[in-house]
């Protein structure tokens, strides 16, 4: 029986309705859009379906003001799912029209897809499979490296999407990467705002609710899992998180930082995309990736990382990429039901949803 957090990953693509009308198709291809990674996996997003032409929206309901004041992190993790929804399409033989950022009086409506007519599907299906394979793996990685030859298909992956993906690279560039995530660490742990927020989406290893991080995820036993959103509220745990998330960095094999050229909504939604593709790519080629956001999402830490790049432009994400040493679980998603609006808007002349 599939666990109940495992629920929404269960996708039997021979249950696509290939007979049936446009909203039905988008609807489909929704299953695997909401697979997509989003910070403490707060699933920011909102869709609408009006017969062949799907509305992306961003939900600000499900912001996280500490961690990610400007909703960076949000239009990142919508992206992602447009991404998904596209792989997810062109694998049924479509050729979506997406127009990201259409209404620029809606900064809420993301994008709009239109289904368009079906046609061949693209050769091979790897980049597909891997929306169902991948998870957010934070254990150690095996020490082997990454072949040269992946890490060029990750940057072509992220080039392929408007923004650009860097290894860090070289013991000393490594060695202060590490250092400014441990510092990152440390910076919004000593912050109780930031632990009030972060223990709201902490779960248990199992329970009701589709959206957040269980304990599994970080490694942690169910009885454990139960009081750490208690402990994460009361406790500054900063410097026990970073001693543990420097080791992390320091061991794990390729470190690769997402940026773009420029820091707004449209470069948002590029570094999104090109996370997307990124994270598939690895997943494809039998890579395990987790996130290590600390030093991008505090201010005075992100220019540093920047100087790291060697390149001018701004950091939006840094990955972990290695060969992974234990398989990771798959955490909860909300049903369809709560992420699909129904009826559809009406705009005006300037693009502004009434
Ligand atoms: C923009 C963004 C930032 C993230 N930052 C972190 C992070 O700093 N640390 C972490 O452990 N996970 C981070 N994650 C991973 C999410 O927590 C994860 O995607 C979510 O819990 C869902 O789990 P899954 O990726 O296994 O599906 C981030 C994800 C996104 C999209």
């Amino acid at each position: 029986m599939t666990e109940p957090y495992a629920a929404a990953w269960a996708i039997d693509e021979r249950d696509f309705p290939g007979n049936a009308g446009p909203s039905q198709i988008l609807r489909f291809a929704l299953r695997y859009a909401i697979l997509a990674p989003s910070g403490h996996n707060g699933q920011p997003w909102r869709f609408r379906i009006d017969q062949d032409l799907l509305h992306v929206l961003a939900d600000r309901s499900r912001a996280l003001p500490m961690v990610d004041p400007c909703d960076r992190e949000m239009l990142i993790s919508c992206a992602a799912a447009i991404h998904l929804t596209r792989i997810a399409l062109e694998h049924f033989g479509y050729h979506p029209g997406i127009t990201l950022l259409p209404a620029p009086g809606d900064p809420d409506l993301l994008a709009t897809i239109r289904l368009g007519p079906r046609g061949t599907p693209p050769p091979g299906r790897a980049l597909f499979d891997a929306i169902l394979a991948r998870h957010s793996n934070r254990s150690p990685y095996q020490a082997s490296p990454v072949p040269g030859e992946q890490i060029a298909r990750l940057c072509d992956a992220a080039a392929g999407q408007g923004a650009w993906s860097q290894p860090v690279t070289g013991p000393a560039a490594i060695s202060a990467a590490a250092g400014l995530i441990a510092d990152g660490d440390r910076i919004k742990w000593h912050d109780a705002e930031f632990r009030r927020e972060l223990s709201g989406r902490l779960v248990p290893n199992r329970g009701h609710r589709r959206d957040g991080m269980p304990g599994y995820a970080f490694g942690i036993p169910g009885p454990l899992a139960r009081v750490a959103p208690a402990v994460v509220r009361c406790a500054d745990l900063g410097r026990l998180r970073a001693a543990a998330d420097r080791k992390l960095a320091l061991a794990t094999p390729c470190l690769a930082i997402i940026g773009t050229d420029q820091d707004d909504p449209p470069a948002w939604m590029a570094a999104g995309q090109a996370m997307a593709a990124v994270l598939l790519q690895a997943t494809a080629d039998g890579l395990a990736t987790s996130f290590l956001s600390q030093a991008i999402e505090v201010d005075t830490l992100r220019p540093r990382l920047t100087t790291l790049t060697g390149r001018s432009g701004y950091p939006q994400l840094l990955l972990r990429v290695g060969h992974p040493s234990r398989a990771a679980r798959p955490s909860p998603r909300r049903p369809l039901s709560d992420v699909l609006a129904s009826p559809a808007p009406v705009h005006d002349r300037t693009g502004a949803r009434r």
